[in-house]
């Protein structure tokens, strides 16, 4: 990243409005050196990504896809393949918010896009195999000054229309708020997982604290994702899975900023859960 990552995480919305403008060629080649980078994520999974131009379909095609909301004038979108595994979906958010935050770094716009798109065009672009899965991609470009300027009330409003960290965060059991100067220490890490994008922002992830351990749980929104209706018809991904992998990311990157190294655990610690919760993994510190 050429910016502290803080400075990146609050300059980061999403931009559905873009300029009628193509993305320069050293932009498009440092991200697309970039995506090369990244290939396996933190729970083992292989995933591959691709910068890929817009044709002019891509709006049409979008809305049978799934996605919401209406995205102008994109120059392109990033788009990935992941594959089978336990974790994939995980895997799959962190790693393509590794490259939605580069992207924001470069100064270019972007949104999140989930949608059914293993058999569409999207998937054709990255060759996906049938073992591949594209859960979502990331629509990119310069943000066209509405939106810029939408997006400045936006940051000032602070992390706006997020759960307050009360409702996220716990000490040692759900329910239980960190406070004092647990709280201040870590303060910062946190507010950079609050800014997290999730899908329909229902910021599904929930952590708990005990000692050294940083325990990320999935509480499923009741009635969304999984199971709903929607997905079924669709065959949507499980993207409050992906919404997961993008909160691990913001807090991985934010830790070791703030100097809170540790590595990545799948070791589920015995807590009570409230229902609809999950255990995902944990940030073990060191
Ligand atoms: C997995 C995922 C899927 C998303 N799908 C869409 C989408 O289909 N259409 C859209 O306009 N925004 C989509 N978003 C963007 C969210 O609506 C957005 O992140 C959230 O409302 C918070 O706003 P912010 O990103 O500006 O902070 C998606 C986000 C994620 C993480």
């Amino acid at each position: 990243m050429n910016k502290p990552i803080e400075d990146i995480i609050r300059q980061r919305i999403s931009c559905r409005t873009y300029l009628e403008k193509p993305i320069e060629e050293h932009h498009r080649r440092l991200l697309h050196d970039f995506l090369e980078s990244i290939h396996i994520g933190p729970l083992g999974t292989h995933a591959r990504f691709t910068l890929v131009a817009a044709t002019e379909g891509d709006q049409e095609s979008l809305k049978r896809l799934g996605t919401y909301g209406f995205i102008k004038n994109p120059a392109g979108f990033i788009v990935g393949a992941v594959e089978e595994g336990p974790k994939n979906l995980e895997d799959y958010g962190y790693l393509l918010e590794r490259a939605v935050l580069y992207a924001t770094g470069l100064g270019l716009g972007t949104c999140w896009l989930g949608g059914t798109f293993t058999k569409s065009r999207f998937a054709k672009t990255i060759s996906a195999a049938g073992t591949e899965k594209v859960p979502a991609v990331i629509s990119t470009g310069y943000g066209a000054s509405e939106d810029n300027i939408r997006g400045q009330l936006r940051r000032q409003a602070g992390a706006p229309r997020r759960y307050p960290a009360e409702q996220l965060f716990f000490d040692k059991s759900f329910g239980s708020v960190l406070q004092g100067p647990i709280e201040e220490k870590y303060s910062q890490i946190l507010e950079l997982v609050r800014r997290a994008p999730s899908a329909s922002n229902k910021q599904p992830w929930r952590i708990i604290r005990n000692g050294d351990a940083w325990h990320f749980y999935l509480q499923r929104t009741a009635g969304y994702g999984k199971g709903s209706l929607k997905f079924i018809l669709l065959r949507l991904a499980d993207l409050q899975r992906v919404d997961m992998g993008i909160a691990m990311c913001h807090f991985e990157l934010a830790a070791r900023e703030f100097g809170l190294q540790g590595s990545w655990v799948v070791d589920e610690p015995k807590i009570d859960l409230p229902d609809d919760t999950e255990y995902t993994v944990s940030w073990m510190s060191m």
